[in-house]
C-alpha cells in the first residue's frame, strides 16, 4: 500500500513528506477552503505542492466544473502546472466523458466521489488512473465503508483496464476518506493500493503504546549503561 496525504495544508505536506514515506497528494475544494485558499492562487499554491513532494508524486487537484468540455478545459489547465499533477474529477456522466477525453490525451485522472462498484467499473473504462472510494462518508449514514471498498477492489482485480488508462498503466483504487489507523489497516487487508490520509491520521499511524512502552523502557536501560 502506498500513502497519500489527503490536505492542502503546505506545512502538513512538507512535514509529511520530510518522513520519506509520502507517495503523493490528495487535495479537493473543501480542503483548499479549509486552508483559506483565494481562487486566483489556486494554480499556484498546487504547483506549490507539486515542488515540496517532489516529480514522482501525484499531486490530485479537483475540476470544479460541471460539464465534460468545461472539465477538459480545467483539466488541460490543470495538467499544465506540473507534469505529476493529476485531475481529480466527480464519478457523474459529464466526468466520464470528461475522464475519457482527458486520458486519450494522456493526462491522468483521479475519479473522486465513487461509492459504487458499478461507478467504479465505469471509472475504469472511461480511462480513470486512480479511483477514489469514500469511506467515512458511508460510515457517516450508517452504512459500512470498508465493505464498499473491498467490493470494489476485487471488482477491479477480476479485469484488466490497462489498454483504458493512459500509457497503459493499472488502474488504482485510492482508500480516501479515511477517518482513522484502523480504516488504514483493513483497507491495506482488502488490497486497496493506496490509502489517502489526513494528516492526524497519519500521525496516529506512526504511534504504538507498546512503541512507547519500549523506548522509555530502552532509554531508561541505557542510563545504567552509561552510568556503569
Ligand atoms: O479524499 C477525499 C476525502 O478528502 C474526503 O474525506 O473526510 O471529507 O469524507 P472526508
Amino acid at each position: 500500500m502506498k500513502f497519500f496525504l489527503d490536505t492542502a495544508d503546505l506545512n502538513e505536506i512538507e512535514e509529511a513528506a520530510s518522513w520519506g514515506a509520502l507517495a503523493g497528494v490528495t487535495t479537493n475544494p473543501s480542503l483548499y477552503a479549509k486552508i483559506g485558499g483565494k481562487l486566483d492562487d489556486f494554480h499556484a499554491h498546487i504547483g506549490r505542492i507539486c515542488e515540496i513532494v517532489g516529480p514522482d508524486c501525484p499531486v490530485s487537484a479537483e475540476s470544479v466544473a460541471m460539464t465534460r468540455d468545461e472539465i477538459v478545459k480545467d483539466g488541460i489547465e490543470l495538467a499544465a502546472i506540473a507534469p505529476n499533477v493529476v485531475v481529480k474529477v466527480p464519478t457523474m456522466v459529464e466526468g466520464l466523458a470528461a475522464t475519457r477525453a482527458l486520458a486519450d490525451k494522456g493526462i491522468p485522472v483521479n475519479m473522486t466521489l465513487c461509492f459504487s462498484v458499478p461507478q467504479a467499473l465505469l471509472a475504469a473504462r472511461a480511462g480513470a488512473r486512480y479511483i477514489s472510494p469514500f469511506i467515512g462518508r458511508f460510515d457517516d449514514i450508517a452504512d459500512d465503508g470498508l465493505q464498499q471498498v473491498e467490493n470494489i477492489v476485487r471488482a477491479i482485480g477480476n479485469y484488466d483496464f490497462t489498454a483504458n488508462t493512459v500509457n497503459g498503466e493499472q488502474v488504482e483504487i485510492i482508500a480516501a476518506s479515511i477517518r482513522s489507523a484502523n480504516h488504514v489497516t483493513q483497507a491495506a487487508l482488502m488490497g486497496a493500493d493506496i490509502a489517502t490520509v489526513p494528516f492526524g491520521v497519519l500521525k496516529k499511524m506512526v504511534q504504538h503504546p507498546l512503541t512507547d512502552r519500549g523506548l522509555d523502557a530502552f532509554m531508561k536501560d541505557w542510563e545504567k549503561v552509561l552510568n556503569a
